[in-house]
């Protein structure tokens, strides 16, 4: 790998080999996603928190502090919307143009068993070829229509392909038998979050993917979409950099929130967990 695309990816999965992104993107085929109505509110307390955001050009642009640190992985694929054929993709940012918002890493979905599986698989081998032009790391999303399954078998078939033509890291579902995923995948696979679930049940989730060998997770719903989103991610992280087990860190989780509540009462400001507090739990 080029230096400039050694460095980008280095920034976004953390040298313990980790990564905990925030996935904001959803917007690009669902419209107003719950919690994302007001990205910009969503994401300022939640942005330095993560080891990487992943947002579309427009909610980039229009809900992001330019002057964060947190990477920035770019949704660069669409055209598709809830109400069509959802594998109906293109790209739709230039390369020229994430440079120019000086992207960490761009993403696009593929979806393999699909009527646009041909398209949505040309389009990833285009984009690595530009990304490698300039150094630009791509993320393949292994999407899931409507009617695929979700098993270990399929799943292992999009992050092998997509990785075959040349993805840098892959994101993809947890199921039974995600490691052989794993391990059938030579570039690091991130794991998708999903529909929310209970907090305990998704860093529960988060616990079983990075035991099974996930480079991380590149989650959405599960963190914005929590009681506390603040305290969420910092429970995720937990679990992704510190191998926390999912009952510490829910703990982490509810003295988090708890602390906010009371800080809030006494007028103080909001409480955050130090290093200190998460090796604590
Ligand atoms: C869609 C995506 C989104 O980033 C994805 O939906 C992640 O968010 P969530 O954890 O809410 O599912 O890649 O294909």
């Amino acid at each position: 790998m080029d230096w400039g695309m050694k460095n980008r990816l280095s920034r976004i999965i953390r040298p313990d080999g980790r990564t905990v992104m925030l996935a904001v993107d959803h917007g690009y085929f669902l419209g107003p996603t719950t919690g994302l109505e007001d990205a910009e509110k969503t994401i300022r307390p939640l942005v330095s928190y993560a080891d990487a955001l992943m947002p579309t050009r427009g909610v980039l642009r229009a809900s992001v502090d330019p002057s964060t640190d947190t990477p920035i992985v770019l949704r660069v694929s669409g055209g598709n919307s809830i109400l069509g054929e959802l594998s109906d993709e293109g790209i739709t940012v230039s390369m020229e143009d994430a440079l120019r918002m000086n992207v960490s890493a761009v993403a696009l979905s593929v979806y393999v068993g699909s009527p646009n599986e041909k398209q949505t698989l040309l389009n990833l081998a285009r984009l690595v070829d530009e990304g490698t032009r300039f150094g630009i790391p791509v993320l393949a999303v292994t999407a899931v229509g409507k009617d695929m399954a979700r098993d270990s078998r399929y799943l292992a078939l999009c992050c092998r392909i997509a990785a075959e033509l040349g993805a840098h890291f892959v994101k993809t579902y947890y199921c039974e038998g995600f490691e052989k995923i794993v391990k059938t995948c030579p570039v690091p696979l991130v794991m998708a979050g999903g529909k929310k679930l209970p907090e305990y049940e998704a860093l529960e989730l988060t616990h079983n993917a990075i035991k099974r060998g996930a480079s991380g997770v590149d989650m959405g719903r599960n963190i914005f979409q929590a009681e506390d989103p603040v305290a969420m991610i910092q429970a995720v992280s937990a679990v992704v950099h510190e191998n926390a087990s999912p009952k510490k860190a829910f703990d982490l989780y509810n003295t988090l929130k708890l602390s906010k509540k009371t800080s809030r009462k006494k007028g103080l400001k909001d409480v955050t967990a130090s290093r200190e507090e998460i090796n604590r739990h």
